[in-house]
């Protein structure tokens, strides 16, 4: 098959690949993902038109935000990292990531999709903390970074290589898990979760995430208000919706 063949339905739905992402594929026919974020689509607020503006996807895994982010109009580029384990996860944690990740192929689910869906939406790996304009081929109109942050030990320094990439005034859009209980209070604190599981470092509560972004450097931080994603296992996160200005 060439790189822009598109998949046959069952051939897709065989690959071997753990999804992510609920991704609807036909009418009634969706990936068996982790997380169903179609009811969601509209709570981080993105514009309706992206027409001619590039987008940039931070760790867009199976790519359901980049795939939205085309569908508005934009020329997009999602990043994410290929390297098992990935960067931010702490030595001592190596080996159970590694059994966890064991045979994934990183990138599989977005190239499925991309050529399922014969998008022009690309997909390079590139670690946050590495990112500038030359990494995803010059300065971009909006950055969407959506469920990542808690998963890196320096937030701060991933919004601050954000910031870089976007032109000037240019928009970043968060869509963010955030601490409940904590948030009830409004210091800013996070919830420190590495010793407990091998993938997430912090919640943050609402204003933690708020001066994250304050931090970088943003200016005009908007907090566009809340909701409850509800994951496979039945999970409750609450996002939290950002938008700021570079
Ligand atoms: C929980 S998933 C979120 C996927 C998607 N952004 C969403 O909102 O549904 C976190 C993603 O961030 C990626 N990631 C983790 N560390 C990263 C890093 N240092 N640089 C880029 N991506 C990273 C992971 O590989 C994963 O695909």
């Amino acid at each position: 098959m060439s790189q822009d063949e598109r998949p046959a339905l069952e051939d897709l739905l065989g690959a071997k690949h753990r999804w992510y992402h609920v991704v609807d594929l036909a009418p009634g026919v969706t990936t068996p993902g982790w997380i169903d974020l179609r009811p969601h689509v509209g709570g981080p607020q993105l514009p309706a038109s992206l027409q001619g503006q590039r987008a940039l996807d931070v760790g867009t895994f199976d790519g359901f935000w980049a795939f939205e982010l085309e569908r508005r109009g934009a020329e997009v580029i999602g990043i994410d990292v290929d390297q098992i384990p990935p960067p931010d996860t702490p030595q001592s944690r190596w080996a159970e990531v590694q059994a966890e990740l064991d045979g994934a192929v990183p990138g599989t689910g977005f190239e499925l999709l991309r050529r399922w869906f014969g998008s022009s939406a690309e997909r390079r790996s590139v670690n946050v903390y590495e990112l500038t304009p030359e990494a995803v081929g010059g300065p971009v109109d909006l950055v969407f970074i959506g469920a990542m942050l808690l998963h890196l030990r320096d937030p701060v320094r991933a919004l601050e290589q954000a910031r870089a990439v976007l032109r000037p005034g240019g928009r970043l859009v968060l869509f963010e898990p955030i601490d409940r209980k904590l948030s009830k209070r409004s210091e800013p604190l996070a919830r420190l979760m590495i010793g407990s599981t091998i993938w997430t470092w912090w919640y943050a509560n609402r204003a933690c995430l708020t001066d994250w972004v304050k931090a970088a450097g943003f200016t005009d931080v908007e907090d566009l208000g809340t909701r409850d994603v509800v994951d496979s296992t039945g999970n409750k996160q609450r996002h939290l919706t950002l938008h700021a200005r570079a």
